[in-house]
């Protein structure tokens, strides 16, 4: 096979036949297939498409790079969840160790924030002494004693994804449906998992503005689940508004403890009990009672466990910021927007994110909301607090605001967090 035809085939709309698919994903790892060519590729595909067969040759090929890890021998169901991403997205934490108190393992790998949607691991990391990697032993044990892990995914899985996602980030070839799919769910598979939900989300935050879009999404990763035997369903959810009150790395995990003691925002306890209700559907327990779990503890118990197993302590302070900037209203009346992406900028900007994948993150940094879209303010109420290392950054943070919320006379219209189900 010659790389230049593959990418003069994509380029001139036609499907890519399987066996030189496989080629081209097979020889770009071996560094045989340059970056400049892939890169063509990628913007064929992202100009093109590709068909739904091509789509699933693409994953499995990104699969058969790598290792595939198995929880056969475990003794318990397994099912993950995984989020295309979003702002004071932190679900996984309460979800996670709620779904393992029914006695089944939640094997989540997770990786690390870049641009304005924050990482689980960065998140967990503020809590002192947590570590993210977990060889596979430690991680089958866990997954046996306690059921949920939530590691650092090993550079075995898929490591075509690995250097294709890098090399999209930086050629514009990000916001392909079947580059987004197959990236995603080649991980998701090799990964092992039995069954999977995804929460698609669709907004301002989210990667897909556009819920026709997102919604393509979750019917090309569902479908690539099932031909893979991963029981697959999806969420499409409301990313417009940040969720919860946290966005940041600290006061995230603070929040999620919020909800694993039955408290916590409303709109985070509904997305954690949905797919908990999902995962635990797919797992052959579909009337668990959820929220339960959350209001006696249980779900408390094994978040401590799972802490615990991985080196944190789960009673240590978290870091607290050295210095913070308040947002008051500047007039009475309902708050009518919080829009996500620009709050999920401005925590980025005040060191919640970061720029470089080899920059560190401040845990402490971030924003809290103290209002939601709906609530009635007075003139001069706090309304989002901002917290950084260096109040030098509070200018930049404070730009991106900058238009990114309104207080109005009048309600805003609310949509449903979570819209429909694929
Ligand atoms: N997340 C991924 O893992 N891959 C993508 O292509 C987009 C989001």
């Amino acid at each position: 096979f010659d790389a230049v035809d593959v990418i003069r085939t994509k380029r001139d709309g036609r499907a890519v036949p399987e066996d030189a698919l496989r080629w081209m994903i097979d020889a770009y790892t071996r560094e045989y297939v340059a970056d400049s060519q892939m890169a063509a590729f990628a913007m064929a595909v992202l100009l093109n498409g590709m068909e739904r067969d091509e789509i699933r040759v693409m994953t499995d090929a990104m699969i058969a790079s790598g290792e595939r890890m198995s929880f056969a021998g475990l003794g318990k169901r397994t099912v993950d969840k995984h989020s295309t991403g979003g702002v004071g997205d932190k679900i996984t934490l309460p979800l996670a160790p709620l779904v393992a108190a029914f006695g089944v393992a939640v094997p989540q790998l997770s990786g690390r924030g870049l641009g304005h949607t924050g990482g689980t691991l960065d998140k967990l990391e503020s809590i002192p002494g947590w570590r993210a990697a977990l060889s596979n032993d430690e991680m089958f044990a866990q997954l046996q004693g306690i059921g949920a892990v939530i590691c650092a995914a090993g550079s075995g899985l898929a490591p075509a994804d690995k250097r294709l996602y890098a090399l999209r980030d930086v050629t514009g070839t990000v916001e392909a449906i079947p580059l987004i799919a197959s990236s995603i769910m080649s991980k998701k598979i090799a990964e092992g998992t039995e069954a999977l939900v995804l929460d698609v989300k669709f907004g301002s935050g989210a990667f897909m503005k556009d819920v026709g879009m997102a919604r393509e999404l979750a019917r090309t990763m569902v479908a690539l689940g099932a031909d893979s035997g991963v029981a697959t369903t999806a969420l499409l959810t409301d990313m417009n508004t940040p969720l919860g009150r946290a966005i940041g790395n600290a006061n995230e995990v603070r929040e999620s403890v919020e909800v694993l003691a039955g408290g916590g925002p409303a709109d985070v306890v509904e997305l954690t009990v949905a797919l908990a209700r999902e995962m635990l559907a797919l797992a052959g327990q579909p009337d668990a009672d959820v929220e339960a779990a959350l209001a006696d503890g249980r779900a408390m118990d094994a978040w401590r466990r799972m802490i615990i197993a991985q080196d944190g302590d789960p009673d240590a302070a978290l870091p607290t910021p050295r210095e913070t900037h308040t947002v008051t209203a500047p007039t009475a009346g309902i708050v009518s927007r919080v829009e996500a992406l620009p709050f999920g900028v401005a925590a980025w900007r005040l060191g919640a994110g970061r720029a470089r994948a080899q920059d560190p993150v401040v845990h402490a940094a971030g924003i809290d909301l103290h209002v939601k879209p709906g609530d009635e303010v007075a003139a001069g109420q706090p309304l989002f607090t901002l917290s950084a290392d260096d109040a030098a950054r509070f200018e930049r943070a404070l730009d991106a605001l900058h238009g990114a919320w309104e207080i109005d006379d009048a309600a805003p219209p609310v949509g449903p967090l979570v819209l429909e189900r694929i």
